[in-house]
């Protein structure tokens, strides 16, 4: 197929794990035919990689369109942001000559992380020692916490407007000295540098700022197409994930909130799949493999998370989850990332079913506690020896790895659109 045809609608790609399935990858490739990329959702806490010939790329909160310049790129309402950080990731590429300042927007109605979010979700995570979830420590959930609560809370049109900020942080600090006083006994927070600090930080970003729903309408109004990037994944959704390990956003259904754009406007919805699983931080994971085959996949798919650096948990593909995750974001396609990581395994197992103590069930339980007590009832596949990365064509895989994806695709239910054999734009092979 011609990677034109999956660019004729307004496009969402979605991972359908627990993130860092090579979202960023697909992104970078589709970008090149859209007019602009929307990030949506969670913050700093995303990590893209962008591989474009020798030069590698990690972005946060930047789009990983940004390398396309016929591209806007869009930081919607659902997004939280962190200035430093953006004026971190904005200055890193500048250095590295790619200039964007015309077509990187950020929405005012986007939520600012501050750095008492960071704090508190440091603290936070310490305190509940072995039970800590393995945040990012970005201060996401923090953040959104405040968005919920709406007291507590500044959004970007606070911080470029100073007086709105100096009103906000005043109000707020003192608020946030009491409450991390009683929860984790730290010492009182001064409002006054923190503004001082932010003051200039929201002035750098202010031209731009702008009402991106608007922006996103009249785009659509006048036919320019459309690309939304997910961050972190399906299985990390606040109400469809496996609660209460997740991160604070619903990063597999929210596109539609996080952005302003209904949902009949959106064509298609990719599906972003490793062709094995990881996780990053605590929670249940059925398939993971705590053996030489876990250690093996780490390190041929060198899983260490792009914003932590943390080594990844490694396992099996399972299709329970995925099944379960392509439902719930209503995937019209898979793209089936990292299968070059597979070869070299004689027998590839694959997680088809879960059994419970109630028998055996197809259903994926998104609650923690459920489904740290099911145990993964694998298929086995036959596996191959032959290096993926200079495959160009899928008729050109090894029988076994066609029959991979045959299998994949069948189980899930949703073609495989896209397959990736290396980081490289040019190590995709088109499906269909
Ligand atoms: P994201 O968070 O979903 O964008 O994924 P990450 O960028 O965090 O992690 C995916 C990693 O796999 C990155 O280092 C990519 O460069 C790399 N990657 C993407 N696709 C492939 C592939 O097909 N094969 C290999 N070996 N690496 C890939
Ligand atoms: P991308 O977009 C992998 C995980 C964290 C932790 C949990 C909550 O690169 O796929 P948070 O800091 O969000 O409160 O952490 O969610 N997590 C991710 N894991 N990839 C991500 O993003 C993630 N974003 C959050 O590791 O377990
Ligand atoms: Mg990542």
């Amino acid at each position: 197929m011609d990677i034109t045809k999956l660019c004729d609608q307004h496009t969402s790609v979605v991972g359908l794990q627990w993130g860092d399935e090579g979202k960023g990858k697909i992104v970078d490739i589709l970008s090149e035919h859209f007019d602009l990329a929307v990030r949506w959702n969670g913050g700093s806490n995303a990590g893209h990689s962008v591989q474009v010939g020798d030069q590698k790329y990690a972005f946060h909160l930047i789009p990983s369109a940004i390398l396309r310049p016929q591209c806007i790129s869009v930081l919607a309402n659902g997004v939280v942001i962190d200035p430093v950080q953006l004026i971190c990731e904005i200055d890193s590429l500048q250095q590295r000559g790619i200039t964007f300042e015309n077509n990187l927007k950020i929405s005012s109605q986007a939520h600012v992380v501050m750095p008492y979010h960071s704090l508190q979700d440091r603290l936070a995570e310490e305190k509940l020692g072995d039970k800590k979830i393995g945040t990012t420590a970005r201060g996401i959930g923090p953040c959104y916490a405040d968005k919920a609560s709406r007291h507590f809370a500044v959004r970007m049109a606070d911080l470029i407007d100073p007086e709105r900020l100096r009103s906000r942080l005043a109000h707020i600090v003192p608020e946030k000295n009491s409450i991390f006083q009683a929860l984790f006994g730290s010492a009182p927070m001064d409002w006054r540098p923190i503004f001082e600090e932010y003051v200039p930080l929201g002035q750098r970003l202010k031209p731009l700022v702008c009402n991106t729903t608007t922006l996103l309408h009249q785009a659509m109004a006048s036919a320019k197409r459309v690309l939304f990037e997910g961050a972190n994944a399906t299985l990390l959704d606040l109400d469809h994930g496996t609660f209460p390990f997740v991160t604070s956003s619903n990063c597999g259904t929210g596109v539609c909130v996080g952005t302003g754009v209904p949902p009949q406007a959106i064509g298609r919805v990719l599906g972003v799949v490793k062709a094995y699983s990881s996780r990053v931080g605590g929670g249940p994971f059925p398939t993971e493999q705590v053996n030489i085959n876990g250690e093996k996949i780490r390190q041929r798919g060198r899983e260490f998370g792009t914003t932590t650096g943390r080594p990844r948990r490694c396992g099996w593909l399972d299709l329970v989850a995925v099944r379960y995750a392509a439902s719930v974001t209503g995937a019209t396609g898979l793209c089936i990332m990292l299968l070059d990581v597979l070869s070299s395994f004689d027998e590839i197992n694959v997680c088809v079913q879960y059994a419970t103590p109630d028998g055996n069930t197809d259903e994926f339980p998104a609650d923690a506690i459920e489904l740290s007590h099911v145990q993964p009832i694998y298929h086995t596949l036959p596996g191959w020896h032959d290096e993926l990365n200079l495959v160009h064509s899928a008729d050109a895989l090894p029988k076994e790895a066609r029959a991979y994806i045959g299998f994949i695709e069948e189980h899930v239910g949703v073609p495989v659109q896209m397959v990736s054999v290396g980081p490289g734009r040019d190590q995709t092979l088109m499906l269909g």
